[in-house]
Order: C-alpha cells, then structure tokens, then sequence
C-alpha cells in the first residue's frame, strides 16, 4: 500500500493556504480539510441565531448550543473540493462573506469551540492521506503531523488578494475595511489565549508576498515526496 502522510498547513489569513492545500490534496488523491470553514460556520449558527453581532456576543448560550450545530463537508465533484454544510444546508458562500469574517475570530476564542472542532478535524485525519489547513493543526490539532508548513504574506498583499476575490463575487466592500479585517484578525488570531496563531517549531515557513503559486506548489511537492520516499 502507498504511504499516506499528514500534512498540516497553518498561517495568517489570506495567505493562499486553502489554493495550495487543494492543489496538493488534488495531486496526492489526499483528503482536504478547511478548519477555517467550521469555525465560519459555527459563526454563521451564532449569528442566524441571534447569538453573536457587532455589538452583542452571547457566549454562554453558543456554548449551550453547541451539540446542535452539525458540520459536515460534501465534496462537489464539479468544484472539485468538499463544500461545508451546516446543519444539512450548503453555506459554502455564505461563511465567505466580509459579515462572517468581522465576527469568527470572537468565535474561535471560545475553547469549548475549538475542542469540539478539533475533536472532529483529529477524527477526519485518523487514517493520514490528509492536508489540512488553519491556525493551529501543526500546533495542536496534529502535533505530530509528517510535514508542517507556515504560510506568511505582508498585511497588504493578503488584503489585496481578498479584496480581489470578494469584488470577482460580486460582493460590494472597500480595500481599507478589508485591510483592517485582515489585521484585526491577525492580531486577534496571534494573541489569543487557546490555541494561538504560532508557527510550530518543525514547520517550514513560506513568505509567498512574492512568490507564484506554480513555485510555491513544486517546493511544497518536493517536500512532500521526500518524506514519500
Ligand atoms: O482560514 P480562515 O480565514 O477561513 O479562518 C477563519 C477564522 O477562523 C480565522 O480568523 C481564525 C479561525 N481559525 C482558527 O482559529 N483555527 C483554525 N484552525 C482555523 C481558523
């Protein structure tokens, strides 16, 4: 039988993780995990729900509610990546939207919504063949993953790529909200008291500011078929 690694991509939002996590999942026939999706989609529950707005953050009843938020990735053979379903209903768009990303790093804070999140992502790795990216998967969700890479990109580039894509959704949003978004988050995901944004001791670290994706894809396969090998 081949051999099948984990590998665990973590980094500052915006930073191309999820782009190269598929390339890669696609390449190996791996199994690919966005965490960042279940935390956007408990964020989605929280807020139809009437839990969580700029202005309000009900912590003790998001946790109360959490055995009733079911999360579950789909893949879409057309997309060619899994779609995040919360409570049996696709909200793959929605959790993309600017409103979901100002309030899910208030989410993330909540430990008893990263133990029940990390619970799940370390079940969906229990037999390897899987890339998975985040925060905190080289850290804590897969301290022993077989390659760990950290993705890193100036505050300005990784604003400028959002921007990019919600303006091609056809989302209406100005560059300076985002670039605040951005940084907002990066403080808050990096200062956090559970499970912050740290770059693990054995994790390869990526300035992709300026590097292409077709150079950054081939080093990350090198690195991967060396510890196939
Ligand atoms: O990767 P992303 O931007 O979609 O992630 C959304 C938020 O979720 C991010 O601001 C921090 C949080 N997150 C986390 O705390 N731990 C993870 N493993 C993944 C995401």
């Amino acid at each position: 039988m081949t051999k099948k690694i984990t590998i665990a991509i973590d980094g500052f939002s915006s930073t191309g993780k999820s782009t190269i996590a598929k390339l890669i999942a696609n390449k190996y026939n791996y199994i690919y995990v966005d965490t960042g999706a279940m935390y956007r989609a408990v964020t989605m529950y929280a807020i139809d729900n009437k839990l969580i707005s700029n202005d309000f953050f009900k912590i003790e009843e998001l946790k109360n509610s959490l055995s009733k938020i079911s999360l579950l990735f789909k893949y879409n053979i057309d997309l060619g990546f899994a779609e995040m379903y919360l409570n049996n209903v696709n909200v793959e768009k929605e959790i993309r939207t600017l409103s979901v990303s100002k309030l899910v790093s208030k989410v993330a804070e909540i430990s008893e919504v990263r133990k029940k999140l990390v619970a799940e992502q370390q079940q969906m790795g229990i037999d390897g063949g899987i890339v998975m990216d985040g925060r905190d998967i080289g850290t804590v969700v897969f301290p022993e993953a077989d390659l760990k890479l950290f993705m890193t990109a100036s505050a300005d580039k990784r604003a400028t790529r959002r921007y990019k894509e919600l303006i091609d959704r056809g989302d209406k949003v100005n560059y300076e909200e985002i670039l605040f978004n951005v940084q907002e988050r990066d403080r808050i995901d990096s200062t956090r008291e559970d499970s912050p944004l740290l770059k693990a001791d054995d994790a390869i670290e990526f300035d992709n500011s300026d590097m292409g994706i077709q150079e950054q894809f081939e080093r990350i396969c090198t690195l991967i078929d060396n510890r196939l090998s």
